[in-house]
């Protein structure tokens, strides 16, 4: 036997026993963005290398070392998508989407960036993104968070704190750049070589260095703050004020930067210390100048993106519970029970709504079949022997509650079925 192939480095397969989970999460976040107006889209994975770089920036960590890119068949750079914001714009404006004002939209699906692998931090991870368009006041920047600000109740997801910051608008992050770079200039010498590196190509990312050496150098930096207009201050005041009237706690934090190069005014993050350094599970903010720069016509939009990996670790291995295989398995005894057995589970299975039944395949004695129906976990058996098949009866057993086999008529099992298992409110 040859050696088996693993799956590539920081790509996780997702068990049977985990999907329940996942399929729990989007379907609570569909209902919430239901909720708000938000219509879905589904985005190609693939786009072409330049939208990327166009749209996250070129001196960014995403462009410059994270993105799978590859030339394809037809000597054409393309991008496994790092994130969904740029698929989304390029699509709107594409499609004209844009022309419709208050465009409310959200996707779903995986991102892929080549970073180290560790807990919370995968190559292929996925995200909900959640993106508006043609709103250029503070209500639709509060209603994306008071959005999130539910999720979070629905999901039961704690721990959280929301993270808010501005950065201004173009002009107003030109003069601070402008006036960072004099600084960090200044002390070239106390500099890392990243920070050396994005000096003159983006100087506000050196404000996010992790690095401890750095932290005194960063700590004394010119704030952005400072250097904010007022009509953005006055944008940031009025988002502030309606989080603090619906009672969404908050804290301001002018350190706050992101990675991404799109973003102008206000940009947020959710951030949890439970789950080490990857504690960032939702983060965005406003990107107005995004679409005229890849060509459309200039509308203000704001977005997020949150990680669903990050946010299932903090919510836990005993979220979302078990979900067994099936309710209901049939077992099939002897060849004519084998025969009859699949007809019977179709027309059951026609015949019950919401009916979740697994038939047996592959023989064996009673025994074991028992034994593979409790594993299943399905609260029900049905018993088809020689003497059931050949009288047109079956005989049901209790797996979960106390109680002895019964038989019935085949002909009755669809309304029992119905009343015993599914009477009650829809799962
Ligand atoms: P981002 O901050 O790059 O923003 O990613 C958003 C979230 O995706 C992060 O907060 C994190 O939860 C999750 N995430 C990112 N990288 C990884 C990874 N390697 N493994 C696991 N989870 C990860 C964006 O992507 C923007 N497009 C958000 C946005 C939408 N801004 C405006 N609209």
């Amino acid at each position: 036997m040859s050696n088996p192939i693993q799956a590539v480095r920081g790509m996780r397969d997702m068990h049977p026993e985990e999907t329940p989970r996942w399929v729990r999460l989007e379907g609570i976040a569909r209902r919430v963005l239901d909720a708000y107006g938000y219509r879905e889209v589904r985005l190609p994975l693939l786009e072409k290398t330049e939208l990327f770089r166009r749209s996250i920036g070129e001196v960014t960590d995403i462009v410059e070392k994270e993105m799978y890119t590859f030339e394809d068949r037809n000597g054409e750079s393309l991008t496994l998508r790092p994130e969904g914001t740029a698929g989304c714009v390029r699509a709107g404006i594409q499609h004209g989407w844009f022309q419709q004002p208050g465009r409310r939209l959200w996707y779903l699906g995986p991102m892929f960036r080549h970073e180290r692998p560790q807990q919370g931090r995968y190559r292929q991870f996925h995200q909900i993104g959640v993106e508006a368009y043609g709103m250029p006041g503070p209500d639709i920047d509060a209603e994306l968070i008071l959005l999130s600000a539910r999720l979070w109740r629905e999901l039961g997801v704690e721990d959280v704190r929301l993270e808010l910051n501005t950065l201004g608008d173009p002009a107003d992050r030109g003069a601070y750049r402008k006036r960072l770079v004099d600084y960090f200039e200044a002390r070239h010498d106390a500099l890392d070589e990243d920070s050396r590196r994005r000096l003159h190509g983006n100087p506000l990312r050196i404000l996010d260095s992790k690095n401890p050496a750095m932290q005194g150098l960063i700590e004394n930096a010119p704030r952005l703050g400072e250097h904010v207009g007022a009509e953005c201050r006055a944008h940031f005041e009025a988002l502030q004020e309606t989080l603090r009237k619906a009672g969404v706690d908050f804290v301001v934090n002018p350190r706050l930067v992101r990675g991404l190069d799109y973003y102008n005014r206000t940009v947020f993050e959710w951030v949890t210390d439970r789950l080490g350094a990857q504690g960032t599970v939702c983060a965005g903010g406003r990107y107005d100048g995004l679409v005229e720069q890849l060509g459309g016509r200039a509308t203000p939009a704001v977005g997020f993106a949150m990680g669903l990996e990050r946010l299932l670790a903090l919510l836990g291995d005993a979220w979302g519970g078990e979900r067994s295989a099936a309710d209901v398995y049939l077992v099939m005894v002897g060849e004519a029970a084998e025969r009859a057995g699949p007809v019977l589970a179709e027309r059951l299975r026609g015949a019950v709504p919401r009916l979740r039944l697994l038939v047996h395949c592959g023989g064996g004695s009673f025994k074991s079949q028992f034994k593979r129906a409790d594993r299943s976990g399905a609260r029900l058996a049905l018993v088809l022997g020689e003497e059931e098949a050949r009288t047109g009866r079956v005989s049901v057993k209790p797996l979960r509650e106390a109680g002895g086999q019964s038989e019935l008529e085949q002909s009755d099992l669809a309304d029992y079925l119905a009343k015993t298992l599914y009477s009650g409110a829809a799962e």
